[in-house]
């Protein structure tokens, strides 16, 4: 089995490979090759890489290359982790929304945006030579925002799936407070990328019980400690929100928060400058303790899981993914991508049917996918009207003069990156 990761030199990587290197049973990988335009980073992280596989007795070959065309011909699945950019532009995009008193956040709202447009096209040509090299290669994508992305593939007809490590978070801080084994806890997880409540916590699979109410009395400060929401927020709903509904249920809250404070980019580059540092010291043969406070917790399992059931090898047969509505929330066109429980094997991931959702969450589902849907259109097509329609439309914007003033600063922020700008 081959398998290639685009942006295989991120600082993220060698969590990968712990991944693939201790899984290597339920994904025998033959050859995995890190692809990545910085050669430089490729070489240390390769080189970390090698020694990881060979400490725990890998017999796989890893290869590295600059060269996208080369890295994917013959893999049979594709992971996409790149950052057009770096931390650099996300520097930008948790930046100037705040003058707005607009969340800034690589996900969110308009830095979320921004990320979107520098992206679609890169991720677009990447997955277009991926199909040249190899129509049958399954593309598994982490790169941000994995639901617009997602959507962008599968519009162009791409055999994708959206991943995210929300839901395994989740699946494992609850499996550890509940005492037991992780695959027995299966999430009720609903939503888009990065906007999902855990709406049920069943035991032994999609059938069990609903223990999220005996989960929430008996463990309800440690929960809400973790999303550093306070407790009366998660009680008063009854369900599990991400952290990333910090962003809306207390977003002004956050803002004044981020401005007192370096962004999160500033703090990943600095943590990538130690972690580079460590990655080319030879006697280093294992993922540093560094590297867990990052947000990449449990990435590597939910790929391998995932690639395992999509290379028809086994894995978990309902896993969280970002993939076609198709139906299952009727309230949004079924081209929409959700982030929501799929029973996954060889031929793709299905969602299982969702129940009837409260509106306190279906209202903000629906509003975001229509942002989301013309944040793609402005992603793909370009142009300053349709840029600002997105921010109108997004419903921690709204309003028409910080629109206005919001699409101007992220075009000026951006130009480089922007081929129509
Ligand atoms: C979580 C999210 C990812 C995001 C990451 C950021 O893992 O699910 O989508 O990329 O956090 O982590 P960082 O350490 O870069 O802030
Ligand atoms: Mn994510």
């Amino acid at each position: 089995m081959k398998l290639a990761v685009v942006g295989g030199g991120s600082t993220y990587t060698p969590e990968l490979i712990d991944g693939f290197a201790r899984l290597r049973d339920t994904l025998p990988i033959g050859e995995l090759v890190l692809v990545d335009p910085a050669a430089d980073r490729l070489e240390l992280v390769g080189g970390l890489a090698r020694r990881i596989f060979a400490k725990q007795g890998h017999p796989g070959r890893i290869v590295t290359t600059s060269d996208v065309d080369a890295g994917v011909a013959d893999a049979d699945a594709v992971l996409l982790q790149l950052r057009v950019g770096g931390q650099a532009a996300r520097n930008q995009d948790e930046t100037w929304p705040l003058e707005c008193g607009c969340v800034g956040q690589e996900t969110t709202g308009a830095g979320g945006l921004a990320k979107a447009l520098r992206t679609v096209p890169v991720v677009l040509d990447i997955a277009e030579r991926v199909r040249r090299a190899n129509p049958d290669a399954w593309i598994i994508d982490f790169t941000n925002p994995v639901g617009i992305v997602t959507r962008a593939l599968l519009q162009a007809g791409h055999k994708a799936v959206g991943l995210c490590n929300v839901a395994i978070g989740f699946q494992r801080k609850f499996a550890k407070l509940l005492d037991v084994a992780p695959g027995e806890v299966h999430l009720d997880h609903v939503g888009l990328n990065h906007l999902t409540w855990e709406t049920g916590v069943r035991l032994g699979g999609p059938q069990g019980d609903d223990i999220l109410p005996k989960l929430l009395a008996e463990h309800g400060d440690a929960v809400a400690e973790d999303l550093r929401m306070p407790r009366a927020i998660v009680d008063r709903l009854g369900v599990v929100p991400s952290y990333y509904l910090r962003y809306y249920y207390q977003h002004d809250a956050v803002v004044e928060e981020l401005r007192t404070k370096p962004s999160r980019a500033a703090e990943v580059a600095e943590m990538e400058k130690q972690l580079l540092e460590m990655y080319g010291d030879p006697a280093l043969d294992e993922k540093p303790e560094l590297l867990a406070k990052r947000g990449g917790a449990f990435y590597s399992e939910a790929a391998v899981d995932l690639a395992a059931s999509l290379l028809g090898n086994g894995g978990s047969p309902y896993q969280v993914v970002n993939t076609v509505n198709n139906g299952t929330l009727p309230f949004l066109p079924d081209d929409a991508v959700i982030e929501v429980q799929a029973a996954v094997d060889g031929s793709g991931a299905k969602p299982l049917p969702v129940p009837r959702l409260d509106p306190l969450y279906a209202g903000l589902i629906a509003n975001v996918t229509g942002y989301e849907d013309l944040a793609l259109r402005a992603a793909v097509h370009g142009g300053r009207e349709r840029v600002f329609k997105a921010l109108l439309a997004h419903p921690l914007i709204g309003q028409y003069a910080y629109a206005e003033q919001l699409t101007d600063s992220l075009i000026a922020h951006n130009r480089e990156h922007l081929a129509w700008a």
